[in-house]
């Protein structure tokens, strides 16, 4: 059985008093969440703080980046490194969102990259994958995705995916209110798991594959039911704490 995972990806918001109210609501309820992992991942600028306040207080709750370099050090200005998201405490790391594809142009090959930067720090990966509402429309799902999978199996191998999760996040989903069904998650899932599965059958079995694009608190619980759908990566939602123990709640 996988123990499910919920992550907040709190993308570009919050103050430091915002952030500071959201933690210690989520410290306050996470008793309750019995055998879901749950994770946050907080701006860059806040790793430290929120990672102070998580070893401090109740959990667990671990933490993630929302992205890593594919370097390690030297001459890249405005990139963080994966030894410097690990020093402040995070357990994972978001790569290829499709927000980091779409705006910054960042390429299969980078992810794949930013994939292998984060395991050779010790950080598990959250890999994003998904397609836009013109590559479903053009019935090329399952095509786009297992391109995304592939940069990743090329540079890493199946090995890494182990020590690894995948976050099914179709582009037209993601915060416009446009949750795909159940039924359209799960067979993308199910594709996912099956992809990985031709390459090595226990590595699939044990591969978290998350959900992503406009969960909330009504709807979690239908697409956690889902067979092949073990937790959710959660945007807007993430940034109320009572909304997202909610998810947390249905996840468990
Ligand atoms: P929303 O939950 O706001 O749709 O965002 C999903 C997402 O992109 C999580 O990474």
């Amino acid at each position: 059985m996988r123990i499910p995972l919920v992550a907040g990806n709190w993308k570009l918001n919050g103050t430091r008093a915002s952030i500071k109210e959201l933690v210690e609501g989520l410290q306050s309820g996470i008793s309750a969440i019995k055998k879901t992992q749950v994770a946050v991942c907080p701006p860059y600028v806040y790793l430290n703080e929120v990672g102070q306040m998580l070893a401090d207080g109740p959990g667990p709750i671990a933490m993630g980046s929302q992205d890593v370099s594919a370097e390690d050090s030297g001459a890249f200005t405005g990139e963080v490194a994966g030894t410097m998201i690990r020093e402040m405490g995070c357990a994972y790391a978001i790569v290829g969102h499709s927000e980091r594809r779409s705006i910054y142009g960042e390429s299969d090959e980078l992810t794949a990259r930013k994939f292998a930067a984060a395991r050779r720090h010790g950080l598990k990966p959250i890999l994003c994958v998904g397609e836009t509402l013109q590559e479903r429309e053009q019935n090329i799902t399952e095509k786009v995705v297992a391109r995304q999978i592939d940069a990743v199996i090329d540079l890493e191998g199946i090995d890494a995916f182990k020590d690894a999760v995948i976050a099914y996040e179709p582009v037209w989903a993601i915060g416009t209110g446009m949750t795909a069904t159940p039924e359209q998650a799960q067979e993308v899932h199910a594709f996912i798991r099956g992809r990985i599965a031709a390459e090595d059958q226990s590595v699939a079995d044990g591969l978290q594959i998350l959900y992503g694009g406009s969960v909330k608190g009504n709807n979690a619980e239908e697409l956690f039911a889902k067979p092949d759908i073990d937790g959710g990566l959660i945007g807007g939602a993430s940034l109320a704490a009572g909304e997202f123990l909610t998810i947390c709640q249905a996840a468990d």
